[in-house]
């Protein structure tokens, strides 16, 4: 396989893909909900989910691509090449400000993610990262990341967490927050794993997401030694939703034994 080949055919299939995101704004949307009122869907995300589709299985018939809008393959193993496909993470973010959301795309071989990529497409920032070669902010290698206690640490949770919730009523989060310098709730999984691995925050943490959430973000996450586990402290599930914590080294380590508590 010649992964800088696939490389860069898989940047310049973004920047397109994210230009058309840009062009979109010009046309009318169609905005649908899914599982829920506030599950918000469009055209766009579709459209673009589809253009990948295309070109991938034209010039990549044997790869497989796992996609949120399901227009790519049904997945049940992690065999041979998967592209882990996220066309618009944060569609909340798209519809309601035009901006702050991304293009997530993780390249899998046999389970282990080889390329990673997430695009913001407002702001034309791309995040990238190849295995064992690093991990990029456009042009400039990020550095790899060094510890920071919780004292000093900027959290990415969701703010909706100061309603009841039964799933963490039996973890001391309020506690953590307390504790923390600051919180941040940007609505884009995705971009909140490019901010972790880029020192923008120090942590991220979620009840709930989706392969395609993480699937790019993990892998340069990775590469500038952030943990990205579940809150078992497992490796997240890539064939399902899991819970998700993303940070640097030790206060990953700190959050898990001192406010998590999943067992
Ligand atoms: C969502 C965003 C959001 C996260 C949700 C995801 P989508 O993805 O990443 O930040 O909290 O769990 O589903 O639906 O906008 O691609
Ligand atoms: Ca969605
Ligand atoms: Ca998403
Ligand atoms: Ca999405």
């Amino acid at each position: 396989m010649n992964w800088g080949s696939i490389d860069r055919y898989a940047k310049s299939l973004i920047k397109e893909a994210g230009h058309k995101i840009r062009v979109s704004f010009f046309s009318t949307i169609d905005i649908d909900s899914k599982a829920d009122a506030n599950d918000l869907v469009t055209n766009i995300d579709r459209d673009i989910e589809r253009f990948f589709i295309s070109r991938i299985k034209r010039d990549f018939p044997e790869h497989r691509i796992f996609g949120e809008e399901g227009f790519g393959d049904e997945i049940d193993t992690l065999d041979g090449v998967i592209w882990m496909l996220d066309p618009i993470d944060g569609t909340m973010n798209f519809i309601h400000q035009k901006r702050n959301f991304a293009i997530s795309l993780g390249i899998y071989l046999d389970g282990i993610g080889m390329l990673g990529y997430i695009y913001d497409v407002m702001n034309d920032d791309f995040y990238h990262a190849a295995k064992d070669e690093g991990a990029y902010y456009n042009d400039e290698r990020l550095a790899t990341l060094e510890n920071t206690p919780l004292e000093e640490a900027i959290i990415g949770v969701n703010a909706s967490w100061v309603a009841p919730n039964r799933r963490i009523e039996h973890m001391p989060i309020a506690e953590m927050v307390h504790k923390c310098r600051g919180t941040r709730s940007y609505g884009s999984a995705a971009m909140e794993l490019a901010y972790v691995a880029s020192g923008r925050i120090d942590a991220y943490l979620s009840l709930r997401l989706s392969p395609w959430d993480i699937a790019g973000g993990m892998i340069i996450a990775r590469e500038v030694g952030a943990i990205a586990t579940n809150m078992k402290g497992e490796a997240p599930h890539l064939l399902g939703q899991d819970t998700f914590i993303v940070a640097k080294p030790g206060l990953h380590d700190e959050i898990l034994k001192n406010h998590i508590l999943l067992k």
